[in-house]
Protein backbone atom coordinates (compact mmCIF):
# COMPACT_ATOMS: atom_id res chain seq x y z
CA UNK A 1 0.00 0.00 0.00
CA UNK A 2 1.47 3.25 -1.18
CA UNK A 3 1.63 6.32 1.19
CA UNK A 4 -0.99 8.24 -0.85
CA UNK A 5 -3.20 5.59 -0.18
CA UNK A 6 -2.42 5.37 3.91
CA UNK A 7 -2.99 9.76 3.78
CA UNK A 8 -6.02 9.07 1.91
CA UNK A 9 -7.91 6.81 4.46
CA UNK A 10 -6.49 8.42 7.61
CA UNK A 11 -7.80 11.71 6.70
CA UNK A 12 -10.56 13.29 8.21
CA UNK A 13 -13.97 12.95 6.72
CA UNK A 14 -17.12 15.07 6.09
CA UNK A 15 -19.25 15.36 9.48
CA UNK A 16 -21.28 11.86 10.46
CA UNK A 17 -19.70 10.27 6.82
CA UNK A 18 -19.67 6.67 8.41
CA UNK A 19 -17.51 3.75 7.77
CA UNK A 20 -18.59 0.47 5.88
CA UNK A 21 -17.10 -1.38 8.93
CA UNK A 22 -19.28 -1.23 12.40
CA UNK A 23 -17.44 -2.08 15.36
CA UNK A 24 -20.38 -3.46 16.93
CA UNK A 25 -21.15 -5.88 14.42
CA UNK A 26 -17.59 -6.90 13.30
CA UNK A 27 -17.26 -10.70 14.22
CA UNK A 28 -13.57 -10.04 16.08
CA UNK A 29 -14.70 -6.30 17.43
CA UNK A 30 -17.71 -7.57 18.48
CA UNK A 31 -15.73 -10.53 20.41
CA UNK A 32 -13.84 -8.28 22.33
CA UNK A 33 -16.76 -5.97 23.01
CA UNK A 34 -18.54 -8.67 24.70
CA UNK A 35 -15.30 -9.11 27.20
CA UNK A 36 -15.46 -5.39 27.81
CA UNK A 37 -19.55 -5.29 28.30
CA UNK A 38 -19.51 -8.37 30.59
CA UNK A 39 -16.06 -7.17 32.79
CA UNK A 40 -17.58 -5.70 36.02
CA UNK A 41 -14.50 -3.39 36.37
CA UNK A 42 -14.57 -1.88 33.04
CA UNK A 43 -16.30 1.34 32.27
CA UNK A 44 -16.25 0.35 27.80
CA UNK A 45 -18.95 -0.81 26.11
CA UNK A 46 -21.16 -0.94 29.64
CA UNK A 47 -20.51 0.65 32.87
CA UNK A 48 -18.92 -0.99 35.48
CA UNK A 49 -21.23 -3.39 37.13
CA UNK A 50 -21.38 -1.40 39.93
CA UNK A 51 -23.40 1.62 38.47
CA UNK A 52 -25.44 -0.51 36.55
CA UNK A 53 -26.45 -2.11 39.56
CA UNK A 54 -27.17 1.63 40.84
CA UNK A 55 -28.83 2.92 38.02
CA UNK A 56 -31.44 -0.14 37.96
CA UNK A 57 -32.18 0.67 41.43
CA UNK A 58 -32.76 3.82 40.58
CA UNK A 59 -34.64 3.14 37.27
CA UNK A 60 -37.15 0.43 39.15
CA UNK A 61 -37.63 2.37 42.72
CA UNK A 62 -37.80 6.24 41.36
CA UNK A 63 -38.83 6.37 37.26
CA UNK A 64 -40.29 2.77 35.74
CA UNK A 65 -44.07 1.63 36.38
CA UNK A 66 -44.22 -1.39 37.86
CA UNK A 67 -44.03 -4.32 36.09
CA UNK A 68 -43.36 -2.33 32.76
CA UNK A 69 -43.18 -3.11 29.38
CA UNK A 70 -39.71 -1.81 28.36
CA UNK A 71 -37.73 -1.65 25.29
CA UNK A 72 -33.88 -1.42 25.92
CA UNK A 73 -32.69 -0.20 22.58
CA UNK A 74 -28.91 -0.66 22.38
CA UNK A 75 -29.23 -3.33 25.06
CA UNK A 76 -25.79 -5.41 24.45
CA UNK A 77 -25.40 -8.64 26.16
CA UNK A 78 -28.33 -7.69 28.25
CA UNK A 79 -27.03 -6.04 31.85
CA UNK A 80 -29.91 -3.96 32.25
CA UNK A 81 -32.50 -6.65 30.77
CA UNK A 82 -31.69 -9.48 32.88
CA UNK A 83 -31.32 -6.95 36.28
CA UNK A 84 -34.78 -5.23 35.19
CA UNK A 85 -36.35 -8.91 34.27
CA UNK A 86 -35.59 -10.22 37.76
CA UNK A 87 -37.46 -7.28 39.40
CA UNK A 88 -40.43 -8.02 37.49
CA UNK A 89 -40.60 -5.79 34.03
CA UNK A 90 -40.96 -7.29 30.85
CA UNK A 91 -38.27 -6.62 28.97
CA UNK A 92 -37.50 -6.43 24.98
CA UNK A 93 -33.90 -5.87 23.91
CA UNK A 94 -32.94 -4.85 20.58
CA UNK A 95 -29.35 -4.40 19.47
CA UNK A 96 -27.46 -5.15 16.26
CA UNK A 97 -24.57 -7.60 17.42
CA UNK A 98 -24.75 -11.07 16.82
CA UNK A 99 -22.73 -11.73 19.68
CA UNK A 100 -23.79 -9.66 22.12
CA UNK A 101 -27.81 -10.89 21.37
CA UNK A 102 -26.18 -14.86 20.57
CA UNK A 103 -24.85 -14.18 24.73
CA UNK A 104 -27.86 -12.27 26.29
CA UNK A 105 -30.39 -15.45 25.69
CA UNK A 106 -27.55 -17.94 26.68
CA UNK A 107 -28.01 -16.15 30.14
CA UNK A 108 -31.61 -15.64 30.18
CA UNK A 109 -32.47 -19.33 29.22
CA UNK A 110 -29.73 -20.29 32.16
CA UNK A 111 -31.24 -18.35 34.31
CA UNK A 112 -35.37 -18.91 33.67
CA UNK A 113 -35.78 -15.10 32.43
CA UNK A 114 -38.52 -14.37 29.54
CA UNK A 115 -36.04 -11.84 27.97
CA UNK A 116 -37.08 -11.54 24.71
CA UNK A 117 -34.01 -10.60 22.40
CA UNK A 118 -34.25 -8.76 18.52
CA UNK A 119 -31.29 -8.92 16.69
CA UNK A 120 -31.76 -5.83 15.03
CA UNK A 121 -31.03 -2.04 13.83
CA UNK A 122 -33.33 0.00 16.48
CA UNK A 123 -32.77 2.98 13.53
CA UNK A 124 -35.40 0.55 11.37
CA UNK A 125 -37.56 -0.19 14.56
CA UNK A 126 -41.69 -0.29 13.37
CA UNK A 127 -43.45 -1.03 16.76
CA UNK A 128 -46.57 0.56 17.79
CA UNK A 129 -47.37 1.41 21.38
CA UNK A 130 -45.97 -1.48 22.51
CA UNK A 131 -43.99 -0.26 25.44
CA UNK A 132 -44.44 2.31 28.78
CA UNK A 133 -41.04 2.73 28.90
CA UNK A 134 -37.88 2.90 26.23
CA UNK A 135 -34.24 2.90 27.76
CA UNK A 136 -31.33 4.08 25.71
CA UNK A 137 -28.03 4.12 28.21
CA UNK A 138 -24.85 4.93 27.84
CA UNK A 139 -25.30 7.72 25.53
CA UNK A 140 -25.54 5.87 21.93
CA UNK A 141 -27.69 8.76 21.00
CA UNK A 142 -24.48 10.62 20.59
CA UNK A 143 -22.80 8.10 18.26
CA UNK A 144 -26.08 8.41 15.69
CA UNK A 145 -25.88 11.00 12.89
CA UNK A 146 -28.57 13.95 13.29
CA UNK A 147 -30.96 12.45 10.49
CA UNK A 148 -30.51 8.66 12.67
CA UNK A 149 -31.35 10.96 15.75
CA UNK A 150 -34.46 12.51 14.56
CA UNK A 151 -35.28 8.86 13.24
CA UNK A 152 -34.79 6.91 16.41
CA UNK A 153 -36.70 9.70 18.37
CA UNK A 154 -39.74 9.02 15.91
CA UNK A 155 -39.36 5.08 16.22
CA UNK A 156 -39.49 5.44 19.85
CA UNK A 157 -42.17 7.91 20.47
CA UNK A 158 -44.56 5.49 17.68
CA UNK A 159 -43.24 2.23 19.89
CA UNK A 160 -44.21 3.95 23.29
CA UNK A 161 -48.19 4.27 24.92
CA UNK A 162 -49.19 7.55 25.33
CA UNK A 163 -48.07 8.46 29.12
CA UNK A 164 -44.71 6.23 28.28
CA UNK A 165 -40.89 7.20 28.98
CA UNK A 166 -38.00 6.89 27.04
CA UNK A 167 -35.14 7.74 29.42
CA UNK A 168 -32.08 8.46 27.53
CA UNK A 169 -28.58 9.52 28.67
CA UNK A 170 -26.02 11.90 26.77
CA UNK A 171 -22.32 13.30 27.44
CA UNK A 172 -22.04 17.04 28.07
CA UNK A 173 -19.26 19.62 26.19
CA UNK A 174 -17.65 18.51 29.59
CA UNK A 175 -16.65 14.98 28.96
CA UNK A 176 -14.21 15.59 26.13
CA UNK A 177 -11.95 18.21 25.36
CA UNK A 178 -10.78 19.23 21.06
CA UNK A 179 -7.56 20.26 23.35
CA UNK A 180 -6.96 16.57 23.43
CA UNK A 181 -7.13 14.87 20.23
CA UNK A 182 -4.97 12.06 20.41
CA UNK A 183 -3.43 10.47 17.35
CA UNK A 184 -2.00 6.42 17.97
CA UNK A 185 -0.65 3.54 16.55
CA UNK A 186 0.18 0.03 17.22
CA UNK A 187 1.52 -3.46 15.61
CA UNK A 188 0.31 -6.33 16.99
CA UNK A 189 -0.35 -10.43 15.94
CA UNK A 190 -3.34 -10.47 17.82
CA UNK A 191 -5.53 -7.42 19.32
CA UNK A 192 -8.58 -5.72 19.66
CA UNK A 193 -8.98 -4.67 16.14
CA UNK A 194 -7.91 -7.97 14.09
CA UNK A 195 -7.12 -11.62 14.84
CA UNK A 196 -4.24 -11.23 12.44
CA UNK A 197 -0.80 -9.26 12.48
CA UNK A 198 -1.93 -5.92 11.80
CA UNK A 199 -1.03 -2.27 12.10
CA UNK A 200 -3.80 0.48 13.32
CA UNK A 201 -3.84 4.11 13.35
CA UNK A 202 -5.92 5.60 15.04
CA UNK A 203 -7.00 9.46 15.45
CA UNK A 204 -9.60 11.70 16.99
CA UNK A 205 -11.17 14.94 15.12
CA UNK A 206 -13.26 17.78 16.16
CA UNK A 207 -15.93 19.09 14.10
CA UNK A 208 -16.85 22.43 16.41
CA UNK A 209 -19.79 23.18 14.38
CA UNK A 210 -21.97 20.56 16.63
CA UNK A 211 -19.33 19.33 19.13
CA UNK A 212 -19.30 16.34 17.57
CA UNK A 213 -15.99 14.01 17.94
CA UNK A 214 -14.60 11.27 15.52
CA UNK A 215 -12.42 8.33 16.39
CA UNK A 216 -11.16 6.85 13.56
CA UNK A 217 -8.67 3.54 13.37
CA UNK A 218 -7.20 2.51 9.62
CA UNK A 219 -6.06 -1.01 10.38
CA UNK A 220 -4.02 -2.58 7.69
CA UNK A 221 -3.55 -6.54 7.67
CA UNK A 222 -1.10 -8.70 5.86
CA UNK A 223 -3.06 -9.06 2.86
CA UNK A 224 -2.99 -5.62 2.14
CA UNK A 225 -6.47 -4.73 3.19
CA UNK A 226 -7.37 -1.67 5.21
CA UNK A 227 -10.52 -1.37 7.19
CA UNK A 228 -11.24 2.05 8.85
CA UNK A 229 -13.26 1.85 11.83
CA UNK A 230 -15.13 5.28 12.66
CA UNK A 231 -16.67 6.03 16.11
CA UNK A 232 -18.94 9.24 16.08
CA UNK A 233 -19.82 11.14 19.25
CA UNK A 234 -21.96 13.86 19.55
CA UNK A 235 -21.68 16.33 23.24
CA UNK A 236 -25.26 17.68 24.21
CA UNK A 237 -26.60 20.51 26.07
CA UNK A 238 -29.78 20.67 27.52
CA UNK A 239 -31.11 22.73 24.42
CA UNK A 240 -29.37 20.92 21.63
CA UNK A 241 -30.68 17.51 22.91
CA UNK A 242 -34.03 18.99 23.43
CA UNK A 243 -33.68 19.64 19.70
CA UNK A 244 -34.22 16.29 18.61
CA UNK A 245 -36.55 15.06 21.31
CA UNK A 246 -39.15 17.70 20.87
CA UNK A 247 -39.74 17.64 17.14
CA UNK A 248 -40.85 13.91 17.85
CA UNK A 249 -43.41 14.90 20.12
CA UNK A 250 -41.92 14.30 23.71
CA UNK A 251 -42.15 16.36 26.74
CA UNK A 252 -39.79 16.56 29.23
CA UNK A 253 -40.46 14.77 32.69
CA UNK A 254 -37.00 15.51 34.33
CA UNK A 255 -33.23 16.46 34.01
CA UNK A 256 -30.46 14.09 35.90
CA UNK A 257 -27.21 14.30 35.51
CA UNK A 258 -26.91 10.29 34.98
CA UNK A 259 -29.06 7.25 35.04
CA UNK A 260 -28.36 6.53 38.49
CA UNK A 261 -30.79 9.99 39.57
CA UNK A 262 -27.65 11.96 39.87
CA UNK A 263 -28.67 15.94 40.15
CA UNK A 264 -27.74 18.10 36.77
CA UNK A 265 -23.92 19.84 38.08
CA UNK A 266 -23.23 22.37 35.91
CA UNK A 267 -19.49 21.00 35.48
CA UNK A 268 -21.23 17.45 35.21
CA UNK A 269 -20.18 15.10 32.04
CA UNK A 270 -23.67 13.33 31.28
CA UNK A 271 -27.06 14.30 31.40
CA UNK A 272 -29.91 12.02 31.58
CA UNK A 273 -33.44 12.49 30.60
CA UNK A 274 -36.69 11.19 31.59
CA UNK A 275 -38.66 11.88 28.13
CA UNK A 276 -42.74 11.18 28.01
CA UNK A 277 -44.89 10.41 25.26
CA UNK A 278 -48.06 12.68 26.20
CA UNK A 279 -51.56 11.81 26.45
CA UNK A 280 -52.67 13.79 23.80
CA UNK A 281 -50.59 15.22 20.79
CA UNK A 282 -49.73 18.32 20.40
CA UNK A 283 -48.41 19.22 17.57
CA UNK A 284 -44.79 21.48 17.58
CA UNK A 285 -44.55 24.38 15.00
C1 LIG B 1 -22.27 1.63 24.42
S1 LIG B 1 -23.10 0.08 24.21
C2 LIG B 1 -24.28 0.16 25.53
C3 LIG B 1 -24.91 -1.16 25.87
C4 LIG B 1 -25.96 -1.13 26.99
N1 LIG B 1 -26.98 -0.12 26.76
C5 LIG B 1 -25.32 -0.95 28.34
O1 LIG B 1 -25.27 0.18 28.84
O2 LIG B 1 -24.87 -1.96 28.89
C6 LIG B 1 -24.10 0.42 22.76
C7 LIG B 1 -24.87 -0.78 22.24
O3 LIG B 1 -25.74 -0.34 21.21
C8 LIG B 1 -25.69 -1.25 20.12
N2 LIG B 1 -26.05 -0.50 18.92
C9 LIG B 1 -25.37 0.54 18.36
N3 LIG B 1 -26.04 1.00 17.29
C10 LIG B 1 -27.15 0.24 17.16
C11 LIG B 1 -28.24 0.22 16.24
N4 LIG B 1 -28.30 1.10 15.23
N5 LIG B 1 -29.22 -0.69 16.41
C12 LIG B 1 -29.17 -1.60 17.42
N6 LIG B 1 -28.15 -1.64 18.32
C13 LIG B 1 -27.16 -0.72 18.20
C14 LIG B 1 -24.29 -1.82 20.15
O4 LIG B 1 -24.23 -3.08 19.52
C15 LIG B 1 -24.02 -1.89 21.65
O5 LIG B 1 -24.40 -3.12 22.19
Amino acid sequence: MSIAEILERSKKPPLFERSRANIWDDPHISQQMLQAHIHPEWDAASRKHSFVDASVHWLHESILPEASDILDLGCGPGLYCQRLARLGHQLTGVDMSPTSIAYGKKQAEAAGLNIQYQLSNYLQLDLEAAFNAALLIYCDFGALTDDERHRLAANVFQALRPGGIWVLDVWTPRFRSPDELPKTWGVEQYGFWSGQPHLYLSETFHYPQCDVYLDQTTVFTEDEASTVYRVWERMFTKETLLSFLQPAGFVIKEWFGDVAGAPVTPDGVSLAVVAEKPLTRTVSK
